[in-house]
């Protein structure tokens, strides 16, 4: 569905590439995990993808057609996105306001935004809070309202950037429950950047990327199958794996499976 050729990005004209030759493909309903130390490029890569930085290299392909400066604007609609400062993302007074808001620019009719509303809200646990005010909020609830906000949209890709890094490993449990349920649907492509490895099991495809170059990719048991290379890119190993690492044969095991084979 996303075809990106040869990608390269320079915040400065004479800085050093943010993005460096970066190649990849997006299944269409797939759940995609992008993982990667601070500064290795994972949020230069959404922003190009959402038309927010413009004058990179390379080409981006959304269902065949090439993404230009003329048409950016018809993908974005499609496109919904969670970034990881949920301050930055507020528009409504109220949280009920806030999450209609992207439905209201879309001009669908009252009660199917109500209902849209009331279901995203009802997914994050936040409808008790409909009529706060989203500046009041803690930052965790804060970004479960964010994240209405995007499920409310029902885009064809949504886009998480470390949108549960506030979250307590509960909140984090709960976003990731939502996002296999939409996953089951297939009809939703799932973008999710983290640097935690222990949330990539439920993803169709992970892409590992370091200092602004994609260093590995494949499904989780690939990823898996070569712990050295994510180490060496300073990420930590789910539990499980450090386990398998240590006392079994290393290779790549479910949590569930892990606790069989103990
Ligand atoms: N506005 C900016 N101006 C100049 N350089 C920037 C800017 N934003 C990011 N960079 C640089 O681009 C590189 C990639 O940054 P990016 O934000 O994409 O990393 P990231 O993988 O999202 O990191 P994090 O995990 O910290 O969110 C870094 O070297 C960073 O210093
Ligand atoms: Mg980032």
């Amino acid at each position: 569905m996303i075809k990106i050729d040869n990608l390269t990005y320079r915040y400065q004209a004479d800085g050093p590439t943010a993005l460096d030759e970066i190649s990849l493909s997006f299944n269409k309903g797939d759940w995609v995990s992008v993982i990667g130390h601070n500064g290795s490029g994972k949020s230069t890569l959404v922003k190009i993808l959402m038309g927010i930085l413009e004058g990179y290299t390379g080409n981006i392909t959304v269902d065949g057609e090439a993404l230009t400066q003329d048409n950016i604007q018809d993908f974005r609609e499609r496109f919904a996105i969670v970034f990881q400062n949920p301050d930055n993302q507020f528009v409504g007074a109220t949280v009920e306001d806030d999450v209609a808001f992207g439905l209201e620019n879309q001009g669908l009719p009252r009660e199917v935004m109500i209902e849209r509303t009331e279901k995203a809200l009802s997914a994050v646990n936040m409808l008790a809070y409909r009529r706060h005010a989203p500046a009041r909020l803690s930052g965790g609830q804060k970004q479960r309202v964010a994240i209405a906000g995007a499920l409310a949209m029902e885009p064809d890709v949504l886009i998480l950037d470390e949108a549960t890094s506030m979250l307590d490993p509960e909140g984090r449990n709960d976003i990731l429950a939502i996002l296999d349920e939409i996953h089951k649907t297939r009809t939703t492509t799932l973008i999710y950047i983290t640097h935690d490895l222990s949330e990539i099991e439920k993803s169709d495809y992970a892409v590992i990327m370091k200092d602004g170059r994609v260093i590995n990719e494949g499904s989780i048991e690939h990823i898996f199958s070569d712990t050295d290379i994510l180490i060496e890119s300073r990420l930590v190993l789910p539990y499980q794996m450090q386990i398998s690492r240590a006392f079994l044969d290393g290779r790549y095991v479910t949590h569930d499976e892990l606790v069989a084979r103990l």
